[in-house]
């Protein structure tokens, strides 16, 4: 998806500005020393409800904001398109399996779609033609030996709680808490793997801050904010719920997938501005959940509290956790899930330059950049695997050693089957995994290639194919043809080896 990245200000400007090696957050430069992977280590592949599942209004499932955002205003997608057909998962999802098992995958990520199962979001609505359908997919999975690893919630709100103002309405924390119990009721003897949220801060500051996502709510700066507070207490909750009334019957584990940037900048003030960037991009949503201390990472309370007092507010951009909601929260990770696709540079931001506040990106004030020497799929999407590798060092160095699944990581093109800079990517990407492992003793206990297949890509559509699969996504029969890198990662998956 699009992110905002100034490529005119760095051809201006990175060539002088070098990231400096001054922080924890960079991991030792030793070379690569082995090539195996540990004997507990998984892989899989991951995709999501929306964007490939297709049967949008099938069997009575209801509308997610998606949905309706799209079917208004296809200008909201690059190519026009949206997620009503895709790949057809609903209708086709042998094929699915088939290529899951061709690739030899130890467990499949996907999520389920709310309004698939209550249309209306409640679960007073309970479709049952969706309970069957996640049913047959999780006994299909087991029944070939690979484990679903369940997301509850990967963008696609109902759009009955959209219109109620989604996650930046208090009572989203209520639906979600109990949409989650249904779930651990329906599934949960079989499924002992289960992500709450997928990308909590991009979500919030994409969808109800700077706009860019449905529903381009525009709110910048507060209702992300709100967003995110309200998507920490939903995980909290259902978390607990899990912990006190099935973990004892069903004994699986709860997570949440957090996105990481590795961002690197000069050192400034008195805390670097590496590890800076990191308390907003990552330690938002991870210090709550995973720090000793829990609550806000302390420089966005500070400094979000200081900045709304200079724009003249009753109150602070950022809400306060009280010590009831600092204690639920803390400690709610079984494992952490970590999405990694890119890093950048970043340089302070001129407060008059690019963004009015208030903004999230205004509050974190740096102005970010790709190096032109990294291979680029696209504006956000840049090849830099040592990035990787340098979070889970930040990760370690923050939060110790909770288990964590690389939950996703991914390379876009145009679709061709022969693509030389996918293998790449996925290569180069595990073998920093495997240095953080071996060199860094890092927790990393799996790795998830993102997407299994082409699929939609939110606002750019089908324009940018990230699949190991791909998919004539124009045809009725939705057939799925392998391109060169799942050769290449079946046989690591296989050799357990690069
Ligand atoms: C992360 C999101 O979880 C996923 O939905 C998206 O397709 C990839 N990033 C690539 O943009």
């Amino acid at each position: 998806m699009a992110r905002i990245l100034d490529i005119s200000f760095c051809l201006l400007f990175c060539i002088v500005i070098l990231p400096e090696n001054t922080t924890s957050y960079r991991s030792s430069s030793r070379p690569n020393v082995r090539s195996d992977f540990p004997k507990d280590f998984k892989f899989g592949a991951a995709t999501s409800a929306y964007q490939t599942e297709g049967g949008w209004d099938a069997d009575g499932k209801g509308p997610s904001m998606w949905d309706v955002a799209l079917h208004n205003n296809p200008s909201l997608v690059l190519d026009r398109s949206n997620g009503d057909v895709s790949g057809d998962s609903y209708h086709v999802f042998d094929k699915d399996l088939k290529i899951i098992k061709e690739l030899g995958l130890d467990f499949y990520r996907f999520s389920i779609s709310w309004p698939r199962l209550l249309p209306n979001g409640d679960i007073s609505s309970l479709n049952q033609a969706g309970v069957k359908y996640y049913n047959m997919v999780i006994d299909k999975l087991l029944a070939n030996n690979i484990e679903p690893l369940v997301t509850m919630l990967h963008f696609d709100i109902p759009d009955e709680i959209q219109k109620l103002g989604g996650a930046t309405n208090p009572i989203f924390v209520d639906y979600f808490a109990s949409y989650a119990n249904l779930l651990y009721k329906l599934f949960g003897d079989r499924v002992k793997n289960w992500v709450t949220i997928n990308e909590p801060r991009l979500f919030c500051v994409y969808s109800y801050g700077n706009g860019i996502l449905v529903p381009n709510l525009n709110t910048s700066g507060v209702g992300d904010y709100l967003c995110g507070d309200h998507m920490l207490k939903a995980h909290a909750k259902a978390y607990k719920i899990y912990q006190d009334h099935y973990f004892q019957q069903f004994r699986g584990r709860v997570g949440i997938v957090l996105e990481a940037v590795g961002t690197y900048c000069r050192k400034g003030g008195s805390l670097s501005l590496n590890d800076r960037a990191m308390e907003y991009y990552l330690g938002w949503m991870a210090h709550p959940l995973l720090s000793n201390k829990g609550d806000y990472p302390e420089v966005m309370r500070k400094e979000i509290d200081e900045n709304s007092k200079l724009e003249g507010r009753a109150w602070s951009r950022l809400p306060k956790l009280d010590q009831h909601w600092i204690d639920l929260m803390k400690g709610t990770c079984d494992f952490l899930g970590l999405n990694y696709y890119s890093s950048q540079y970043g340089v302070p931001l001129n407060r008059t330059d690019q963004f009015k506040p208030p903004s999230f990106e205004q509050d974190v004030g740096l102005q970010l950049f790709a190096d032109p020497s990294w291979p680029a799929a696209n504006s956000w999407l840049t090849s830099f695997p040592k990035g990787l590798r340098d979070i889970l060092n930040w990760i370690k160095s923050q939060y110790g050693d909770i288990d964590i699944i690389i939950t996703e990581n991914g390379w876009a093109d145009g679709g061709q089957l022969k693509d030389t800079e996918r293998i790449e990517y996925l290569t180069k990407h595990l073998q920093e995994v495997l240095n953080a492992i071996h060199i860094d003793k890092c927790n990393v206990k799996g790795y998830t290639y993102w997407s299994l297949l082409d699929s939609f890509e939110w606002v750019s559509g089908f324009s940018e194919r990230f699949g190991l699969y791909s998919v004539d996504i124009g045809s009725p029969t939705k057939e799925r043809t392998p391109k060169e890198s799942a050769i290449v990662y079946k046989n690591i998956i296989r050799n357990r080896k690069i």
